[in-house]
């Protein structure tokens, strides 16, 4: 599938610049009204992504603010931190926070500054792949507790999105793979000839038109539906069963599963139970596994884990009264939303994902 790739994508109210990306940054920063900047990093985006931005600064002054890489770090003692570095720098309600990094520093930066003085300004500069098709696009910030994330947040949208596909470069492989099963999703939901484009390109490290394709596919859908309503709810295609073993893996492994990893099994799950409820096709789903099956490690999840995990899914912020909710597939292409499953066909849907 051909694809132009467009370099400028009007969300709303604010920009994602695709093309020229850290020049746009430079040109915000100089033009905008702001009083300070703050940069929010972590030890990684500090060494590797920082410079890169520094480059392009010009001597412009700004105060750094950097906090431990990971999810389990995405909570409310981080923010606290960042809330009192703010305040001892002196920023006030003309201050710009500029998120430097990965989902994390993205969804924490971007919560943390939306209550700042009751909301400071924020733009994401995302430096994983999953940042960027995902977490610095659509105005979701928030924070995990209690083993439940996202649990805290807001709908804040950033004031510009600034994604430079050379930040990827410095990411291992399994980081990649953790943002592609976003943008696979995204061909699953609601773009069949995008998941088809995606099964046959090189995706070790995804171009910038697929990348920008699945920035399109979202922020539409997050256009139609900022604040999950209705159709937002499309892009939690996976993430029920997803969330639920991400949470899960965070709690019970050292070497824990990435967002992407969860995910995927997630999808491999909810497109079982798409079969039985809403008419996905044996010759998908089987697409569909043999695609993630072929990208994703086999993660071992014994049946004696499996209540736990149905116990996450109970705490899911995505339900409503007692009913475990899900994204399923009619199609490849085309969702169904609130889907209430039982805890019985989600335990076998974690069963057949085991048995494959
Ligand atoms: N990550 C899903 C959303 O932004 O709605």
């Amino acid at each position: 599938m051909e694809s132009t790739l467009q370099s400028t994508i009007e969300s709303i109210g604010y920009n994602v610049y695709l093309q020229d990306s850290l020049n746009e940054l430079a040109n915000f920063v100089e033009t905008g009204n702001y009083s300070k900047f703050f940069i929010l990093t972590d030890e990684f985006t500090s060494v590797h992504c920082l410079p890169l931005v520094e480059e392009k600064f010009a001597g412009k002054t700004y105060d750094l603010i950097e906090i431990n890489a990971g999810e389990e770090n995405k909570n409310i003692d981080f923010c606290i931190g960042v809330w009192k570095m703010l305040i001892d720098f002196g920023a006030d309600r003309r201050s710009l926070l500029i998120n430097l990094g990965g989902g994390v520093i993205t969804d924490l930066g971007g919560f943390a500054a939306s209550t700042f003085k009751r909301g400071i300004d924020f733009v994401n500069v995302p430096t994983t792949l999953l940042s960027q098709v995902d977490a610095s696009v659509g105005g979701k910030t928030g924070i995990d507790m209690d083993s439940i994330k996202n649990i805290i947040g807001t709908f804040t949208q950033p004031k510009a999105v600034f994604i430079d596909q050379a930040f990827l470069k410095t990411l291992p492989p399994r980081e990649i793979l953790s943002g592609l099963a976003e943008m696979l999703k995204h061909g699953l939901i609601v773009d069949a000839a995008y998941w088809e484009a995606l099964k046959n390109s090189d995706l070790s490290i995804p171009s910038i038109e697929l990348i920008g394709q699945s920035v399109v596919i979202k922020n539409r859908i997050v256009i139609s539906d900022p604040t999950e309503k209705s159709h937002r709810k499309a892009l939690n295609f996976g993430h029920t069963v997803g969330h639920a073993v991400e949470t899960y893996s965070l709690d019970n492994d050292k070497d824990h599963l990435t967002h992407g990893e969860a995910i995927a099994i997630g999808m491999i799950c909810e497109s079982w139970l798409s079969v039985k409820k809403t008419g996905l096709s044996e010759a998908e789903v089987n697409d569909i596994v043999k695609v993630l099956t072929r990208l994703y490690p086999k993660y071992q999840l014994p049946e004696s884990n499996f209540d736990a995990m149905i116990e996450l899914m109970k705490k899911d912020k995505k339900n409503e009264g007692n009913t475990i909710n899900c994204t399923l597939l009619k199609s490849i292409g085309t969702y169904a939303i609130n889907q209430i499953c039982t805890e019985d066909e989600l335990r076998e849907s974690l069963k057949y994902y085991a048995s494959l």
